[in-house]
């Protein structure tokens, strides 16, 4: 199919990078690496989870931007013209309806996100000091709010607007536009809450937690040797899935970040500072909230409910905790509305592109599309906590499928496609580029076509298996 507009390109290169970082840096960042990091052993599950954005993540992210830079086309279309008649195009499709997916909820709990701003502000959510009830209340608060229909409906949908809004504004007058705003102040306040994280008395202990590996000796017969303390197999799965959430990989976002640079744009030096500001950020995020844990007293293993059950005890009992949760809770919501538009832009670009439509148009359609499809997950904590499938919650049922299984089986497909799939014009197109002499083409294309595909494989039967 031609396109019968000219295809929208980022102004800059730079705005290229902030806009996929901004894709990259969202919740996985800031609200699931620090509890997960804090659930699996801390800082020997760090180790593990740098091993897989080498391994996995630098080589899908190479696919992916490869793919969409040479097509010049969302992620159905992509396949269509670069291996016509042949049913690639399905990897596509299951990019875009996970892109359904994943927005409908990941838009529950970014609207919560934003509910806590406003908390934030008003001192709603920093009055539960341990004579208060501490964890305990702020929990029960939690519940109280996310079990309101009016509530977690009403929050999903403003952040849903909120990111239509700029999606409609287009590539470079809306995503790129917002990013260059965004990004630099999410970085900001990132380094200001480190600083005064790691300043509070005891912090050190939250410090040494997160960046010193615990080591034990195993013994194997009679050899012992050192091995990391508290890190089992479900962690290394759990790392190695948490990378595909964390770089937007899987379903097809930075193809479509991908498809909007020029032909010639260089892949290496972008993937690799892609990866690199998402895994800094990442780091930043666990050392601006772990220590401020430590230093209240309290555990670093709070689950999901970190952000929203210990994080408001802890603003609650520290110096300055007001101001700390508002910079906090913005970061936050900074990180959720850069990472919601890339989602959308998946399921727009297809709109646009295979079926024509004006983006001005697809825009409105698609995000009240979501907005319908959330609704469940949005009531699943009060009005349908009952509703049950496959044992789990609705919510929990689409986190579930998509991070678990959607995302890895892109990720193994999109791998497959460049390494064996495409033909030799992937290889060309693939294997150019180099980062200083170092030929990061060509090692990827073979991560492509070895490694990667066969850990991403391995996680995927572990979990089916039920190992993970
Ligand atoms: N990477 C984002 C995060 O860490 C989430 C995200 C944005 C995403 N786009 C995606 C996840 C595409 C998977 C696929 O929160």
């Amino acid at each position: 199919m031609k396109p019968k507009r000219l295809r929208e390109h980022w102004g800059s290169r730079f705005g290229f990078i902030l806009a996929a970082t901004g894709s990259a840096i969202g919740l996985g960042n800031i609200w699931k690496f620090p509890y997960i990091t804090g659930e699996h052993g801390g800082a020997a599950f760090v180790v593990v989870y740098l091993l897989c954005i080498i391994v996995i993540g630098l080589p899908v992210m190479m696919a992916e931007l490869a793919v969409g830079r040479t097509a010049q086309r969302n992620p159905v279309g992509a396949y269509r013209v670069l291996r016509p008649g042949t049913p690639w195009f399905l990897v596509g499709v299951m990019g875009v309806l996970a892109g359904f997916v994943i927005l409908s909820y990941y838009s529950v709990v970014a609207g919560w996100i934003l509910a806590y701003v406003f908390k934030s502000i008003s001192g709603a959510v920093t009055g539960f000091t341990a004579a208060a009830g501490g964890a305990e209340a702020a929990k029960a608060h939690f519940q109280g709010f996310a079990a309101h229909p009016g509530w977690s409906v009403g929050w999903h949908f403003l952040f849903l607007a909120v990111c239509a809004f700029i999606v409609y504004r287009g590539v470079k007058g809306g995503i790129e536009a917002a990013s260059k705003i965004l990004m630099p102040i999410l970085l900001a306040i990132l380094l200001v809450l480190v600083v005064w994280s790691l300043t509070l008395p005891g912090a050190a202990a939250g410090v040494k937690f997160y960046l010193v590996p615990k080591i034990t000796t195993v013994s194997v017969g009679p050899l012992s040797f050192p091995f990391f303390k508290g890190l089992t197999g479900s962690a290394v799965l759990i790392a190695l899935g948490h990378a595909f959430f964390s770089l937007s990989l899987g379903m097809g976002a930075m193809l479509t970040y991908g498809s909007y640079l020029k032909k010639d744009a260089d892949l290496s030096f972008s993937t690799m500072t892609i990866a690199l500001m998402d895994t800094v950020i990442a780091l930043l995020a666990g050392l601006a909230l772990l220590p401020a844990v430590f230093a209240m007293g309290l555990a670093p293993d709070g689950g999901p409910g970190l952000l929203f059950h210990t994080l408001p005890a802890v603003f609650s009992s520290m110096p300055g905790g007001v101001v700390f949760a508002v910079l906090f809770f913005v970061l936050v919501a900074i990180a959720a509305v850069t990472s919601g538009i890339s989602i959308l832009e998946v399921v727009t670009a297809f709109f646009m592109g295979e079926l024509g439509w004006r983006r001005s148009r697809v825009v409105p359609v698609v995000a009240g599309i979501i907005f319908l499809i959330g609704i469940p997950s949005a009531l699943s904590f009060g009005a349908w906590e009952g509703l049950r499938l496959f044992g789990l919650s609705f919510f929990d049922l689409m986190d579930y499928l998509s991070a678990n299984f959607f995302l890895p089986l892109g990720g193994l497909l999109i791998a497959l496609f460049v390494g064996w799939g495409w033909g030799p014009k992937a290889i060309a197109a693939a294997a150019e580029g180099s980062y200083h002499g170092f030929p990061t083409g060509k090692i990827w294309l073979w991560m492509c076509r070895t490694i990667t595909p066969i850990a991403v494989a391995v996680i995927i039967i572990a979990k089916l298996a039920g190992i993970g």
